[in-house]
């Protein structure tokens, strides 16, 4: 099967065809790269250094420099991201997803490559904290920590990348809060995606100041407030704020009309009446206010464009008092 392998490689590879393209230092990164983990043979089939490195598996170089500029990870890496990856100074994109065997910390060599745009180590079991050398990357537009061990709290530093568009450092062990600084980003980050950790404590205000697209904040531990995220002025699509501490009354809360899809306050502590500007949400398809302190009317008069069914019983069950449909009728 390796020969078979190796064979039909040999033939598409452009190796009978002349020149190789892949710059020498670029190819001694990646073997030394290859030959860190304890698996270099059976995961890296195809990194034969008889042959183009630019052809090699998950190794994209650029077409005009021949530079490798993205790397990734098709097949499982037992081990940890080694430092010499800093060595390929001109990656823009580096995904390594999906390796239950990938382990050990971020290194700071990734905090070397200053021509990141997209770093997503999602999946893996990187343990250790998040890195607060990650805001050297300067141009970074999508950062994705997902699904790891990582722990401590998040670096302030995250919010200084000018360019980003998305973060997301969900599924892992983080604790603290959401630094104050994440009011104030230099980019515009659409996207913010935290769920799935132990934060806790009061969500700042400064957060108000930002315009996210997506804000997924579910299964932590927030307390107090979450009513800066829910502003008419702002375009979000997504609010996730569901299985927290969150105390708060929902009656002061006002709606993205043109822009909100998902609403879910699930399993917290919110009280006050259901507002009945949120039928006003022309886009909404999807609500949960269930299991929290809310009490009142049930608002009728849905102006929903994407969906034709109101929401059933299950979007409102386990309040205090609400009622209309799809619950009991409101006694007077
Ligand atoms: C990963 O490498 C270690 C040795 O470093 C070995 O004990 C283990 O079996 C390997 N696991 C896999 C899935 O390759
Ligand atoms: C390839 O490199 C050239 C020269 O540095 C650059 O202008 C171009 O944008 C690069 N291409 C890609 C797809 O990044
Ligand atoms: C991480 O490793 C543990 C064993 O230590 C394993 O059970 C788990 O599936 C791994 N996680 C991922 C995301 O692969
Ligand atoms: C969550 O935070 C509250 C304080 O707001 C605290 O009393 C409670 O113990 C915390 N729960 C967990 C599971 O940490
Ligand atoms: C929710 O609605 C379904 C029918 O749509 C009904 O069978 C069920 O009893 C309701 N549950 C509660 C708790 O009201
Ligand atoms: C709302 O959340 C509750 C609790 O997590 C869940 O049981 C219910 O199915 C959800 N309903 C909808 C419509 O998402």
């Amino acid at each position: 099967m390796r020969l078979l392998l190796f064979f039909i490689f040999f033939l598409f590879s452009g190796f009978l065809s002349g020149a190789e393209r892949c710059h020498p230092s670029d190819k001694t990164a990646l073997l030394k790269y290859k030959n860190s983990f304890a698996n270099p043979d059976q995961i890296l089939l195809t990194w034969h250094p008889d042959f183009d490195c630019c052809d090699w598996y998950g190794v994209q170089c650029n077409e005009t420099t021949n530079r490798v500029m993205g790397l990734e990870s098709s097949v499982q890496l037992n081990g940890t991201i080694p430092s010499v990856i800093a060595d390929l100074t001109y990656l823009r994109t580096l995904r390594l997803r999906k390796n239950p065997f990938l382990v050990g910390e971020i290194p700071p060599a990734i905090g070397k490559l200053t021509n990141l745009v997209s770093l997503d180590l999602s999946w893996n079991n990187i343990s250790g904290s998040v890195p607060a050398f990650l805001a050297n990357l300067k141009k970074l537009w999508f950062l994705d920590l997902s699904f790891n061990k990582l722990s401590g709290t998040i670096p302030a530093s995250l919010s200084t990348f000018p360019e980003i568009i998305g973060i997301d450092l969900s599924r892992n062990q983080l604790t603290g809060s959401i630094p104050e600084s994440f009011g104030h980003f230099q980019g515009t980050v659409p996207t913010l995606v935290l769920s799935h950790n132990k934060l806790s404590g009061e969500i700042p205000a400064s957060l108000g100041n930002m315009n996210f697209a997506r804000i997924l904040i579910s299964r932590n531990n927030f307390s107090g407030s979450a009513l800066m995220f829910f502003k008419a002025s702002k375009t979000s699509d997504t609010i996730d704020i569901s299985r927290n501490n969150f105390a708060f009354d929902f009656s002061k809360a006002s709606f993205m009309e043109e822009t909100l899809v998902e609403l879910d306050i699930s399993h917290n502590k919110i009280w006050g009446s259901i507002p009945s500007r949120i039928t006003d949400c022309v886009m909404l398809q999807s609500l949960n206010v269930s299991y929290n302190r809310l009490c009142g009317k049930i608002p009728s008069g849905w102006k929903m464009k994407y969906r034709s069914e109101p929401f059933d019983n299950t979007s409102y069950l386990h309040n205090r008092c609400l009622c209309s449909s799809p619950l009991e009728p409101c006694k007077n």
